[in-house]
Formats: C-alpha cells, structure tokens, sequence
C-alpha cells in the first residue's frame, strides 16, 4: 500500500460524497497564499466531523487548533443558526486567515477564534461560565493532550463528544520507547483515558491523503 493508492481513493470516495464547495476550496487557498502548512485535516475527515457533530446534535463546539479553520468550518456548518462554536489557535497569523475563511463561508456569526496558548484561553473560558460543550476538538501541540483532555473534562456534560486528531501518527504510538514530546502525550492521554471510567473511548487508524495517523472517540458517560 503506497501514499499514491491511499490519495487515489481518498479522492474517490471524496469527489462523490464530501467534495469541497467554494468555501472550503478558498479556505485551503487562503491557507496556501498564507504560507500555512497543509496539515488540516483530509476532505473526507472534515466530512467525517461534520457527520460526528450533526449525530451528536452539538450546539455548542470547541476546536483547539485551528489553523485556518478548515475543519471549523466543516464543524460550524453542522451547527444551528443559534450554535456556537470556539476555536482556540495560538499563532495570530493563523488566527487571522482562519476569521477570513469563516466570515467567507458564512460562519463569522456562529464561529469565534480566539488568540493565546490553549493553556491561557481553556481557564479564561471556563471562568466566563463557558460550556457545557456538546462536542470538543483536539487539534493543537500534541504534547499538551493530557492537559486539554483534562479541560475538555471540565468544560462538558454527560453525553459530551471529545474528538482528538493524530493520535498514530505514523504508528509512534505503541512505542513504548518513545521520546517524541507528541508522542509521550498522545500516550499520557490515552492512559488518563483508560483510567477514567466516567469515560468511553475508542482509537481508530486512518490511511489516506494525509498518511497514516487516526483519531480518538470518547464519550462522556458521567
Ligand atoms: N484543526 C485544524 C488543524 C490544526 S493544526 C484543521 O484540521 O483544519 C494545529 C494548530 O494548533 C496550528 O495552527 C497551531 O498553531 C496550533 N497550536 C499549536 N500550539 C498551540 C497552543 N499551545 N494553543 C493553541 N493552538 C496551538
Ligand atoms: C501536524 C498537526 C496536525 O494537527 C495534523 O493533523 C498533522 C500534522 C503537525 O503539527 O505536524
Ligand atoms: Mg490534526
């Protein structure tokens, strides 16, 4: 299996099913004129949140990482007209591209990002009162998902989804040895998991336009 068969039915089952419209196709060419790095997630991923978010019937969503705000838009768009959705990015260059792309898909009034470490807006957050959120999604520094798991727990309710991004990353994951600072996260976060039976979880992998990496589930029971 090569990265090239992995692009080709990625693009299949995303030309018929999750093809991105004007707003997605700017957003990514906002990014790219911008000099951001291409590692939002796949179209087909994107879909996948959107599909996660409008079953959990989420009103309310918190994104940390946002880059230039394509999966928020994919996020933003299975929100009602009264939804609400905050996304925490540390970098304001990106912050700024990704408020473009929400006003330009319509989303500016639903969607809010907001500059700072996640670790400096999380506490802010929940000292306004912010939350209960419906769904959250993990997307920044890897090595901080133990703690962004950790305000994640504090900012939902029972019945609350948790999505967290590149949990494999290659497969570094199930190495024991393992120095990688984002790795060692992804690992601590997984075993607070484990550990919390107020949660339910799952990992699965992914192959795909953007490599072998995999998302964590988690579900709040209590
Ligand atoms: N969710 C986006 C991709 C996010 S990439 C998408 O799929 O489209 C990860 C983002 O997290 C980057 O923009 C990076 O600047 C941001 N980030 C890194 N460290 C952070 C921190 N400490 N607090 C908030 N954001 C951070
Ligand atoms: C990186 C971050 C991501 O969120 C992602 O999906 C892929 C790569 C990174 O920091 O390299
Ligand atoms: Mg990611």
């Amino acid at each position: 299996m090569s990265q090239e068969q992995w692009n080709t039915v990625d693009r299949y089952f995303t030309d018929r099913l999750s093809p991105d419209d004007e707003a997605l196709s700017a957003a990514l060419a906002a990014a790219d004129a911008a000099g951001l790095p291409a590692i939002g997630v796949a179209p087909n991923q994107g879909k996948l949140l959107h599909l996660l978010a409008l079953t959990q019937g989420a009103r309310t969503v918190l994104e940390i990482g946002t880059l230039a705000g394509y999966s928020t838009i994919w996020l933003g768009r299975a929100l009602p007209d009264d939804g609400r959705l905050i996304s925490l990015e540390y970098d304001p260059a990106h912050a700024e591209v990704a408020r473009a792309n929400l006003a330009h898909a319509g989303l500016d009034k639903i969607a809010e990002v907001r500059t700072g470490a996640a670790l400096d807006s999380l506490p802010a957050l929940a000292a306004e009162g912010a939350g209960p959120f419906d769904l959250v999604f993990i997307d920044a520094d890897k090595r901080n998902n133990p703690h962004y798991l950790e305000w994640a727990l504090k900012l939902t309710r029972p019945g609350s989804l948790i999505i967290v991004d590149n949990v494999v990353r290659g497969g570094g994951v199930a190495d024991p040895d393992t120095t990688d600072p984002s790795m060692r996260g992804v690992q601590l976060m997984i075993e607070q998991i484990a550990a919390n039976p107020k949660l339910s979880a799952t990992a699965v992998q992914t192959v795909g336009s953007k490599g072998y990496d995999g998302f964590a589930l988690i579900r709040v029971l209590a």
